[in-house]
């Protein structure tokens, strides 16, 4: 082979490792949970969006919250690409929630509250319940797979139309030993207008370990 076409195919070649290089970065920035794919979309036109100030200081303790199809949506905006918005209303089950530190010995209770039911402007029905786990084993929660005991069963996020964004809050709460953790009668009745602060005191529950939260609005506003 003359020596100027090799000079040429190595040029060619590093161009194209810097492509591939800068393909495989430019996306991996833009989308946390890269390893989603969706073939029939290019990948550039998904972005997320890291919530910042009040709404980021909520996200503590590296708790992760494992959607399958996007990744950890903790501290995010759901993406209005890919039908994410739609899907995650309408299509996907329970996330995976994962936190690494959890003590293998020791039991814990999650939740998944929307605090801007009907709307953040006007929360009149704050908290809406959305999932409620007791006696979880922290070996569960290092591998983000959750069963515990269910004591209110995972409803997705179904924000209202033209009511702004709304804020998933999960929160984890070291589970004190002993005594049985139930809903009276009238939290069972209703998901909605939950005093989530004297269900947290009756049970002594203290603050939570960690907490994250991911907001999205209705997938047509
Ligand atoms: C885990 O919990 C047990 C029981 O409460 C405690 O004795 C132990 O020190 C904890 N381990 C860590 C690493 O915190």
């Amino acid at each position: 082979m003359p020596k100027g076409d090799r000079m040429g195919m190595e040029r060619g070649s590093m161009g194209l490792l810097a492509a591939v290089l800068l393909a495989a970065l430019l996306p991996g920035i833009a989308a946390r949970g890269a390893q989603a794919l969706w073939p029939d979309e290019p990948s550039h036109t998904c972005s997320f969006q890291s919530l910042s100030g009040k709404d980021s200081e909520f996200c503590r303790g590296n708790l992760e919250v494992i959607y399958p199809e996007l990744g950890d949506v903790g501290c995010t905006y759901i993406p209005s690409c890919h039908q994410s918005r739609w899907r995650i209303s309408r299509e996907w089950g329970s996330p995976r929630v994962r936190y690494p530190r959890a003590n293998k010995s020791k039991k814990y209770v999650l939740m998944l509250v929307d605090p801007d039911a009907p709307s953040r402007a006007n929360p009149r029905s704050r908290f809406w319940r959305h999932w409620l786990l007791t006696d979880v084993p922290g070996a569960e929660l290092r591998m983000g797979e959750l069963r515990g005991r269910v004591l209110t069963e995972y409803a997705r996020p179904t924000p209202p139309p033209r009511s702004g964004y709304h804020r998933y809050q999960l929160r984890l709460y070291e589970q004190p030993e002993g005594g049985r953790i139930r809903l009276g009668p009238e939290e069972r009745i209703s998901a909605g207008s939950w005093s989530l602060e004297s269900f947290v005191e009756r049970f002594q529950l203290g603050s939570p370990v960690a907490s994250t939260q991911f907001l999205t609005k209705h997938h047509e506003d």
